[in-house]
C-alpha cells in the first residue's frame, strides 16, 4: 500500500494520504463503498471527489450506492440525506455530521487523507 505520513490536523494526530481508488473506479455522479484502514468510506464524484464515513447514522446502511441529487445523497435505506462535502445530515435530527477526508487525484490513483 502506497502511504505518506505527516502531522496535521490536531496535536498529535498522525494524517497518512493512501490509495483508496483507482482513477476511474468511481463514475460521475455515483458512489462508491471503500475498506481502508478498518473504516468504511464513501467515495462520490460529483463536482469532484469526495470522501465521507459511508455509515448512514440511523441505522448504519451503508450511504455510497445512494441516489445523488447535487450535493445531496440519500441512503437507499430509510432516505436520510447528507451532504457529501460537509457529512452533515440535513434532515430529521440537529447537529449530525458523518466524517469527511480530504480527497487528491493523483497519477495513479485517488487518494483520501486519514
Ligand atoms: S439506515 Fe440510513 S436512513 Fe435508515
Amino acid at each position: 500500500m502506497v502511504e505518506d505520513r505527516k502531522k496535521g490536523g490536531e496535536e498529535g494526530k498522525v494524517m497518512s494520504w493512501k490509495k483508496i481508488a483507482e482513477r476511474g473506479e468511481v463514475s460521475v455522479g455515483r458512489g462508491k463503498a471503500f475498506e481502508i484502514d478498518g473504516k468504511q468510506i464513501a467515495i462520490f464524484n460529483q463536482d469532484g471527489y469526495h470522501a465521507i464515513d459511508d455509515l448512514c447514522v440511523h441505522q448504519d446502511s451503508s450511504i455510497a450506492p445512494g441516489k445523488l441529487e447535487g450535493d445531496i445523497v440519500e441512503c437507499p435505506l430509510h432516505f436520510w440525506h447528507y451532504n457529501i462535502k460537509t457529512g452533515e445530515l440535513v434532515d430529521y435530527l440537529k447537529d449530525v455530521k458523518l466524517e469527511t477526508y480530504q480527497v487528491e487525484v493523483r497519477d495513479d490513483g485517488i487518494y483520501v487523507d486519514i
